[in-house]
């Protein structure tokens, strides 16, 4: 018996990331120094990298003190905007359309008469962003007893999801709430705004985790969707370790008959993926000699 490793189907970068990293790169040639708002994708390494090339990262525009300014890949809410312009800074926008899709929902929803209603992590820069959107006219909740025990629920109801959740949970969340709060709502609209490439992603690291023992997750703590990538695994029922880097993977995690998969979150390089895989090799060798 020998110990297999295998990867999922749908890893590294989505279209997303490469677009912002593509924007930056082209904003570094151009201008030499500059800042983002906030990291441009939820990847340490990544981050750390870009800061070597220059592009600084600062939580609030009034830290900026350069001239171009980086709006991240998970957007901001249009007051940001409005403050950048207003300190007359060159503004460089990476938000990932998919992102801007769920921005646009969320505006022509409030617009329209509709309290906006985000499934997902009200901390989230993104899910913040959205609700801005919105102007503010909506929360964020993974819970749908949020919205059961709100006192004064506005009676129209607009329903969309933060981009890197996971689709069955969001299925589950709009049926809980047609079933629970459709007698006191005048209306409820629901609109997709889940991220194909998230959906594709998980749907594959799934189909990994159903035919191995263990499941390595590459990505950032701090990042949504390779959380999303994490649970579906370790609810498929593999034993799951969600690591950063190839240096974070212990021996003791495997046996010598382990079937491995790999899958990563969206904000993960080659390089990191190629460091991953040797890593696991190495493992390979010495289980295999023993
Ligand atoms: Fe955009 Fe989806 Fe990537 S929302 S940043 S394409 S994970």
């Amino acid at each position: 018996m020998t110990i297999d490793i295998k990867m999922a189907d749908e890893t590294g970068f989505c279209f997303g990331v490469k677009r912002a990293l593509k924007l930056l790169e082209h904003a570094l040639e151009a201008h030499g120094q500059i800042e983002t708002l906030g990291p441009l994708v939820h990847n340490q390494q990544v981050v750390e990298n870009l800061e070597h090339l220059g592009a600084r990262a600062v939580q609030e525009v009034s830290e900026i003190i350069g001239s171009v300014a980086v709006v991240p890949s998970h957007g901001v809410p249009p007051a940001v905007f409005e403050r950048l312009v207003d300190r007359g800074v060159t503004v460089i926008d990476t938000t990932c359309p998919n992102v801007r899709k769920a921005q646009n929902a969320a505006k022509q929803l409030s617009a329209a008469g509709f309290c906006v209603v985000v499934f997902g992590d009200p901390t989230h820069p993104e899910v913040r962003g959205i609700i801005g959107w919105a102007g503010n006219n909506g929360m964020a909740t993974l819970d749908v007893q949020t919205l059961v025990q709100h006192p004064a629920l506005p009676p129209r109801l607009g329903l969309l999801s933060q981009t890197t959740r996971n689709s069955s949970q969001f299925v589950d969340f709009a049926l809980s709430a047609v079933d629970l709060l459709l007698p006191r709502l005048a209306e409820l609209r629901i609109i997709n705004t889940l991220c194909d490439v998230t959906k594709k992603r998980q749907a594959a690291a799934l189909a990994l985790a159903h035919s191995v023992d263990t499941m390595i997750v590459v990505g950032g703590r701090n990042s949504a969707n390779t959380r999303c990538l994490a649970n579906v695994c370790s609810q498929a029922g593999a034993k799951t370790h969600h690591v950063e880097t190839a240096s974070e993977i212990e021996d003791s995690w495997f046996c010598s008959a382990d079937t491995i998969g790999v899958t990563t979150g969206t904000s993960i390089s080659d390089n990191v993926i190629k460091e991953v895989v040797l890593k696991l090799e190495e493992i390979k060798i010495q289980l295999n000699a023993n």
